[in-house]
């Protein structure tokens, strides 16, 4: 696969103060990627999981929908992290080949966060007197089609041209846990009582460990655009295209919980 390596910095764009060309192209960044962003706020997690009426028992199948579909999607994240590194050092591009190679560690094993937390929900729903479901049979299923679009969008980017994309697409989902992390946890102690938070180590944990990662990858995304500032198109598809797929994701995993609903009849 060829690469395609960023333009640099014109000229007349590397006389300019360095730090207010990189903040500009990240606002024009941002600009570009608000759309995709906004269309995250329409989805069924932000408008029906988040909102004020939301029954426990649908929220409860949520959370294990959310987690025993997403370890395929969190499986994969380390590696593909390490790979966009990897291929951004083979470019030359060492300062943000670096940072993605140091990221890739911090996201190691955060899978194994969602299996956990399968497992205890589960478990959770079964002390109650609930039949139990096979967490094993649940985090096995085949991804559906946004999951499978959410993985093959890294494989995409990472083997493409512009690996050097992935900073967007780490950016924009890193993000969304500082996001809408604090109302989810806030929502689930509310509706399903504070205890509930021992049994979501995924999300409570991204809730804290996204704010230094989102500040990192931030960091990272303008002094790429700093050093190749007529970038932030391509950037700024890579990370709406990633916030599309995660926003799937979501509504499948609520369309899962509407369609067991409809299914046992249960007025959830
Ligand atoms: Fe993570
Ligand atoms: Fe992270």
């Amino acid at each position: 696969m060829t690469t395609i390596a960023p333009a640099r910095a014109s000229k007349q764009q590397a006389e300019s103060h360095p730090l207010s060309r990189g903040i500009r192209a990240f606002s024009d960044y941002r600009r570009e990627v608000a759309r995709a962003r906004a269309k995250f706020a329409e989805n069924a997690f932000a408008t029906r999981i988040l909102s004020p009426g939301m029954s426990a028992e649908r929220l409860e199948l949520f959370l294990i929908q959310y987690s025993s579909l997403g370890v395929a999607m969190t499986r994969p994240v380390e590696g593909w992290i390490l790979r966009a590194g990897k291929a951004c050092l083979a470019m030359g591009m060492t300062d943000l080949g670096a940072a993605l190679v140091r990221h890739s560690k911090h996201e190691a094993g955060h899978d194994e966060l969602m299996v956990r937390d399968t497992h205890a929900l589960v478990q959770r729903r079964h002390d109650r007197g609930l039949p139990l479901l096979s967490a094993d049979a649940l985090i096995a299923r085949r991804p559906g089609p946004a999951a499978r679009a959410y993985i093959e969008l890294h494989e995409h980017i990472i083997a493409g041209p512009a690996p050097w994309a992935q900073i967007a697409v780490e950016y924009e989902i890193e993000r969304l846990a500082v996001i809408y992390g604090p109302s989810w946890v806030k929502q689930c102690k509310q509706i399903l009582g504070n205890d509930i938070l021992s049994y979501l180590s995924f999300v409570v944990e991204h809730t804290k460990l996204d704010v230094g990662h989102t500040h990192f990858n931030e960091q990272q995304l303008t002094r790429f655009l700093d050093e190749y500032p007529d970038n932030s198109a391509i950037l700024a598809r890579a990370g709406s295209a990633a916030l599309q797929a995660y926003s799937d994701f979501m509504d499948e995993c609520f369309e899962r919980v509407e369609a067991e609903a409809a299914a046992t009849r249960d007025p959830v």
